[in-house]
């Protein structure tokens, strides 16, 4: 049976890497024998500017129905001026509510090839391999209240940071049970020495444990874990930690080992459908110039065949293309390299494509 994959490209580069995506997706089921079909849905500024709204309803059945949602990138200096209701990023934030997307897993792989783009010393990032585990549908991000006040005559405003027990269980059983596959380290982030809901995580964490005997867990404060996370990334496997900390932290690690163009992002539920996303934006300064990264896109894809089909060779198989065209000196714009052989966005796509669909390759690295 075809797998039904919704596809929003949304705004920027977005719509240039989401293109290159779906052309190695076909090229897997080429090459592999599996049927993908594409359903297309507007999200961000672009359905604002066809619907009124950052994130039509039409698009929303869309995605429900289908069995994984591929997510390009939204926003724009256009719409920057709009309400904040009806801002791209709302599309956004909203279609991780609708699906229920509590578990954002964020990996960061180091990259022999491109351990000179790194602001790290090679010594630092070598062998980093870690996996953040974000919790996405809570927190300040949707707390209530969340608005401007007038206190005795005074402008202020308040955000919440609000959790219920089961939303800080689920994400952190998530990260447990991805440990357990992994090195068998939790790293939870918190800032346990002065809020109330961190220091409720913590206890959540220790609960959790005791479920998995066999996977260690480490408590840190997230100012600490920000300085780790530079000092010595090495020591950690699995971070587990809310949505705001987790957004901030994620960016941070995605510049030890080269480029946020690099990095891809997958969303969880308990359910299904879920939603790949590089963890970039929709980059409107280089946008139209063909020299957008694809390769976030790509390795979420990538994740996608993984995580939502069982497609473990499939996965393999477009991430060992990647490293191939990586290996051989081909780069983006965006990776710095003192002898890097520089090239357009739909020239990366082409060659990861033909390394993918050269057999003897792609298995062999
Ligand atoms: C991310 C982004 C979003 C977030 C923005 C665009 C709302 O920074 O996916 O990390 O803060 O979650
Ligand atoms: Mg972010």
């Amino acid at each position: 049976m075809a797998k039904k994959i919704a596809v929003l490209p949304g705004d920027g580069i977005g719509k240039e890497v989401t293109a290159g995506a779906l052309q190695i997706l076909q090229a897997v089921g080429e090459r592999f024998g599996r049927q993908f079909e594409f359903s297309y849905g507007k999200i961000g500024g672009e359905a604002y500017d066809a619907t009124g709204s950052p994130l039509p309803e039409e698009t929303v059945s869309l995605c429900k129905e289908s069995d994984a949602v591929l997510l390009g990138a939204v926003g724009g200096p256009k719409w920057d001026q709009l309400p904040v209701h009806l801002r791209p990023e709302q599309g956004l934030l909203k279609i991780r509510k609708e699906l229920n997307l509590f578990a954002n897993l964020r990996p960061t792989t180091f990259y022999k090839s491109l351990a000179d783009s790194s602001p790290l010393r090679p010594e630092v990032i070598e062998d980093v391999d870690m996996l953040m585990v974000r919790e996405l549908t809570g927190g300040l991000y949707f707390g209530k209240p969340s608005e401007r006040l007038n206190r005795n005559g005074k402008e202020a405003a308040v955000d919440t940071l609000f959790y219920q027990r089961e939303e800080m269980e689920r994400v952190i059983e998530t990260a447990f049970k991805l440990a357990r596959k992994r090195k068998k380290k939790v790293t939870s982030v918190d800032k346990a020495n002065v809020l109330e809901s961190s220091r409720m995580w913590r206890e959540v964490a220790e609960e959790i444990a005791k479920k998995f005997p066999d996977v260690e867990l480490q408590h840190m404060l997230v100012d600490n874990a920000a300085m780790q996370l530079i000092k010595n990334p090495k020591q950690f496997d699995v971070i587990v930690t809310e949505n705001m900390f987790g957004d901030i932290l994620s960016d941070e690690a995605s510049v030890l080992t080269g480029s946020l163009g690099m990095l891809p992002s997958a969303s969880l539920s308990l359910t299904g459908p879920y939603l790949y996303e590089p963890i970039h934006g929709s980059a409107p300064d280089i946008q139209g110039k063909n020299i957008a990264n694809p390769i976030a896109m790509i390795l979420s894809a990538a994740m996608m065949l993984r995580l939502s089909f069982g497609l473990e060779d499939e996965a393999k198989a477009v991430e060992n293309a990647v490293n191939h065209v990586l290996n051989a000196g081909y780069r983006t714009k965006d990776l710095v390299s003192s002898d890097a052989k520089i090239i357009t966005t739909t020239e990366m796509v082409e060659k990861i494509k033909a390394a993918l669909l050269d057999h003897e390759l792609s298995l062999s690295i």
